[in-house]
């Protein structure tokens, strides 16, 4: 099948990102025509830095293919190298109405962070997102719960425009993984995100010390008091966490001790730091190698543009034709 997703060159990957997308993709590139694209376009919605930018663009391509993007599987690329993506935003903008743009979520979210200067981008946002997905006849997008909506809405461009000009586009659908939706640390309601400050998030590129230092003074469950309520630990963050790091035994074991208080907090986030820090590790270090040849990553962006925007070229024209602006 093939597969689309993007991420903004926006810093560090965090453990959200990793679960709920990035290993997806990592799994999904062995069996699907995979197509992986650093979205700086999206960027340019939220507040950024014009100097930054370019840095921030190579260091998410090497965090990506520090996880495991292989190139030679998935055609990875940085989205303004492709025309093709803004030029196709425009034709999808004129079938979805302003009202079921002003619906999305995430536009209401962040139209509130600063109500005097919403930026139009902002309102595009999904939009271009439909854009980069439906330009490349995608069946799969593997996402976080949070852009569900957004693919929604790119599913309901994709209908608008094929009931008008004739069937054109693929209704994609999302996956999620088993971390859809990765809490804070610091506040078990909302989700794990960059912008709530270091100590709610893990970074894939944080040390043993720091990630133990951050999980120390994570929130726990909440009704831990509770202990004999069965199924206690289940709500606790922390024990979520241990899905995702843990072998069974270990968790069997943590689940019992916990219940029974006779391991407490401290040891159940220590052993949970150790097995975060195992599977991160072995990240870090492929990081380090590849980050001391940016040239090479460049290079990798460029191939993975031109194969990109070969697949592009040919749809966007037949898609310019059967709207009538091919004359
Ligand atoms: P972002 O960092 O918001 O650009 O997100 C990149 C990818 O990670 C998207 O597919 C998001 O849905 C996903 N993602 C972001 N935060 C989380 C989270 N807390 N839990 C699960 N997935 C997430
Ligand atoms: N909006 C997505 C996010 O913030 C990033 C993104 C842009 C994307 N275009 C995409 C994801 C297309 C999947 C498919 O995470």
């Amino acid at each position: 099948m093939k597969l689309f997703s993007g991420i903004q060159p926006s810093g560090t990957l965090h453990l959200g990102n990793y679960l709920g997308a990035v290993k997806n993709w990592i799994k999904l590139q062995e069996e699907h025509e995979s197509i992986i694209s650093i979205v700086n376009y999206h960027a340019l919605s939220s507040d950024f830095s014009a100097s930054l930018l370019p840095k921030q663009t190579i260091e998410m391509a090497t965090d990506l293919i520090a996880c495991g993007i292989d190139p030679q599987k998935s055609i990875f690329f940085v989205q303004s190298d492709v025309p093709e993506h803004t030029e196709l935003t425009w034709i999808l903008s004129c079938f979805v109405s302003l009202g079921e743009l002003k619906r999305m979520t995430q536009f209401k979210e962040k139209s509130q962070e600063n109500k005097k200067n919403v930026k139009a981008g902002l309102l595009y946002y999904p939009v271009l997102m439909a854009a980069d997905i439906l330009l490349y006849q995608t069946q799969i997008v593997p996402v976080g719960e949070d852009q569900l909506q957004h693919i929604e809405l790119a599913r309901m461009i994709a209908r608008n425009f094929n009931k008008k000009i004739g069937k054109t586009f693929i209704e994609p659908r999302g996956v999620l993984t088993k971390a859809p939706r990765l809490m804070s640390l610091k506040n078990p309601q909302e989700k794990m995100s960059k912008s709530k400050g270091e100590n709610t998030y893990i970074a894939l590129n944080d040390s043993l010390e720091t990630i133990e230092k951050k999980l120390g003074s994570a929130i726990t469950d909440p009704a831990r008091k509770k202990i004999s309520d069965p199924g206690t630990s289940q709500k606790c963050n922390i024990y979520h966490l241990h899905q995702f790091f843990s072998t069974l035994k270990e968790r069997e074991e943590i689940e019992q001790g916990c219940r029974r208080a006779k391991i407490g907090c401290l040891s159940c986030k220590k052993a949970l730091a150790q097995n975060i820090f195992a599977e991160l590790k072995p990240i870090q270090e492929k990081r380090k190698k590849i980050a001391e040849n940016p040239e090479k990553i460049k290079k990798i962006l460029q191939k993975g543009a031109k194969k990109a925007q070969q697949i592009a070229q040919k749809n966007m024209k037949e898609i310019k034709e059967k709207v009538g602006l091919l004359f």
